[in-house]
Order: structure tokens, then C-alpha cells, then sequence
């Protein structure tokens, strides 16, 4: 356990300061199963660290995808092999289960099975595991200390299922000591193999575009915000300083890259656009929010003097020219010699 901790503060030191710099001491692993029919299956599977997928499960051949370089953290190939045996063959014996009980628990067919299983580590202090077991998206069972307890939404059939899994008692001992044991110790060895990975900082881009809204003289603001890492962030519209409450944002979606993607929008009347702004504030940016103007007051003052200063510089400096040249041409010498020949004629003249 000491162990574990001073890993655990090798980790955490490497982090921030806030909250935030621990969102990714999550391990999840997402399963589902798709029963079409007594003889028909089909299984994904997905493993994830905080919000950053790193294993993919192939369903047919069974084993793991890395999908980053890192995603085995300092396990051997053979510790991972053990793993994907004991996940496979848990995954065989679940279906072989199913298929068996199908009309005994009342599953009609086509019917789907979610398992979500993981490990959490909190601030150096505990760590939390979890297995749940989902049927159609409603709760059936979890696993909590060894034991199986049903999902109060499951009902009968969910009593009925933690009877006969609580009876494997060598697999669920098995389980535990996955969950105790083998998960916190792949989440700490991930967390520190994919550090580079897992604490960049990459900036987001923001653009605004407007759309026609339905109804009389609408319009649909949208500020678009992409490519960022990591996931949280803050994007509001803006009044001034005032923000505008009406804002509504998208889900966070995914960039193939990893980096992720957010919508705001904000629906206004089309003559209320003036002063309205974006403000993006997202760690990688430190305290230089990002601001995006929809009509920025000045603008067009902006433009006109940007082009008007070279231009008044230009003709400044004609006029210098000119002036020179002509205070130039108001005494040239050449007018000295005939000036002198007519004081000169002046005088013989006397
Ligand atoms: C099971 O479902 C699959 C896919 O829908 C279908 O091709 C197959 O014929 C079905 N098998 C039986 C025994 O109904
Ligand atoms: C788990 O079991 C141990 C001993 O068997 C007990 O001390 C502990 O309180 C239990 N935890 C939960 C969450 O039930
Ligand atoms: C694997 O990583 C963990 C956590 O970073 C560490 O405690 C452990 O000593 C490492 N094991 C090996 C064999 O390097």
C-alpha cells in the first residue's frame, strides 16, 4: 500500500494544481453484447483512461488493440495475454450463460448486455473499483466486496441472475483480485508510460459562423471551438461582460486526433447581434482567453484608418516633395545672375 502511494504522489506531483489535474484516473472498460438469437452474438469492447480511449477489443479473434504506444503501461506482453484469456474466457462463459438462462430470466430476443468495469484512483488516499452489469441500458447487477447484489430497477430477473453468479465463488475471487489489485497497478504504470500524452497541452481554434433561425428574424449563433486537449473547457457568449444565459453547447465530440470539438450556440433576435462575443477559456491558453467579436463595434473604423494611414502617409509625403521643390523653384540660382544684370544695368543706368 505504501508502495502504491508513493507511486500515486509521483503521479499527482507530475499533475497541477487544481481539481482538474486528476481527470484521468479513471480505468473503464465498456463491453457490449448483442444477442440477434440463440446462435447469433455480436461483442465491442473499448478501453479507456479518463476520456482518452487507449485499447480497443477485437470481438471475433478476441485480444486487445493498443491504440496509443503506451497503452499497456509497464505490463509484459505475457501479464497482457494472461488478461485477454481471462477476459476472453469470462466473455465466453457470460454469453454461454445467457443463452442458457435466456428463458428462464425472461430475455426476449434480440436483447443487449452492457458490463462496465474499472478502477479509480483518489488522491492518494483509496482507490475505488466497479463492475456493473447493464441489460438494455437499465441496471441488473453490480459487484461490490465479492458479492453480486442486484440493481433495485432489475427486479426478480436481477435476484434471480446475483443467485446463480454468487455460487462462482472461485471467479469471483479471481475477479476481485483484478479489480484490487492487477487494475490500479495498470491505471498507475499507464498513467505514468502516457504522461506526455495525457498532460499536453493543445490550443483550441475558435470560429463563429451565423445561421437563419426559424421564426421572424432570427439568428443562430454558433461559435465553434476545436482541436483542444484536454477535454475541459469553458465557452460562453457574451454581452460586455455580462454572459448570456440563453448559450446552449453541444455534446464535447471527439477529433480522430484525440484533441475534441464544442459548439455554443445562442439564438437572438437579428437586430440584438451588436456587442456580442465568444470567450473561449481553456488551460492550454493559461489566462489569454480566446474572444471572438460577432460585430465588433470598431471595427469598420479599424479597417478604414488601416487603410487610410499608408495612404495619408503617402500623400504627407507627396506634399513634402512638392512643397520642397517648390520653395526650390521660387529662388533658383538662376535668377541670381539676371537679378545681378538688372541691379547692374540699374545702377549704369545712374
Ligand atoms: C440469427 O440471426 C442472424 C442475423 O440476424 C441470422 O442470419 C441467422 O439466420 C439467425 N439464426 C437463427 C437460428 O435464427
Ligand atoms: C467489505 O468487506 C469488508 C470485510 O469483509 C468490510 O470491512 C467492508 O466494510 C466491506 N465494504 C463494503 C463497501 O461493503
Ligand atoms: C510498473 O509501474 C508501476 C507504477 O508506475 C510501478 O510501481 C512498478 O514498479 C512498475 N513495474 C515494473 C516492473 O517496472
Amino acid at each position: 500500500m505504501l508502495f502504491l502511494q508513493i507511486s500515486l504522489l509521483v503521479v499527482l506531483l507530475g499533475g497541477g494544481d487544481s481539481e482538474d489535474a486528476f481527470p484521468d484516473q479513471i480505468l473503464r472498460a465498456i463491453g457490449t453484447l448483442s444477442l440477434h438469437n440463440h446462435s447469433w452474438t455480436h461483442s465491442w469492447g473499448s478501453g479507456w483512461l479518463g476520456e482518452l480511449q487507449i485499447k480497443r477489443w477485437k470481438s471475433n479473434s478476441g485480444g486487445f488493440v493498443s491504440l496509443r504506444p503506451w497503452s499497456n503501461g509497464n505490463f509484459s506482453n505475457k501479464e497482457m495475454k494472461e488478461i485477454e484469456v481471462f477476459v476472453q474466457r469470462s466473455h465466453n462463459e457470460f454469453l454461454h450463460l445467457l443463452h442458457n438462462h435466456a428463458s428462464e430470466w425472461m430475455l426476449e430476443y434480440p436483447f443487449e448486455v452492457q458490463c462496465i468495469v474499472g478502477c479509480e484512483l483518489h488522491s492518494g488516499e483509496s482507490q475505488a473499483s466497479l463492475l456493473g452489469i447493464c441489460l438494455s441500458g437499465s441496471g441488473l447487477l453490480s459487484f461490490q466486496n465479492n458479492t453480486w447484489v442486484p440493481s433495485p430497477e432489475g427486479g426478480t430477473r436481477a435476484q434471480q441472475v446475483c443467485r446463480l453468479f454468487n455460487q462462482y465463488t472461485f471467479t469471483n475471487q479471481v475477479i476481485l483480485r483484478n479489480l484490487r489489485d492487477t487494475c490500479p497497478r495498470y491505471l498507475l504504470s499507464a498513467l505514468d508510460a502516457g504522461k506526455a500524452d495525457l498532460q499536453r497541452q493543445v490550443k483550441p481554434e475558435a470560429w463563429l459562423s451565423t445561421h437563419p433561425n426559424p421564426g421572424p428574424d432570427h439568428l443562430l449563433l454558433v461559435c465553434h471551438v476545436s482541436g483542444f486537449y484536454p477535454k475541459p473547457i469553458s465557452v460562453m457568449w457574451m454581452q460586455g461582460e455580462q454572459a448570456q444565459q440563453g448559450s446552449q453547447l453541444s455534446d464535447i465530440l471527439p477529433n480522430a486526433d484525440g484533441t475534441w470539438y464544442l459548439r455554443v450556440f445562442l439564438d437572438v433576435e437579428a437586430t440584438e447581434t451588436s456587442g456580442l462575443s465568444c470567450q473561449v477559456t481553456h488551460s492550454s491558453l493559461e489566462d489569454q482567453d480566446i474572444i471572438l467579436y460577432l460585430d465588433r463595434p470598431n471595427s469598420k473604423g479599424w479597417i478604414i484608418l488601416a487603410v487610410m494611414l499608408p495612404l495619408l502617409l503617402l500623400l504627407t509625403g507627396l506634399a513634402c516633395w512638392l512643397k520642397k521643390c517648390w520653395t526650390h523653384c521660387e529662388s533658383p540660382p538662376t535668377l541670381l545672375p539676371l537679378e545681378r544684370f538688372q541691379r547692374s544695368r540699374d545702377s549704369t543706368h545712374t
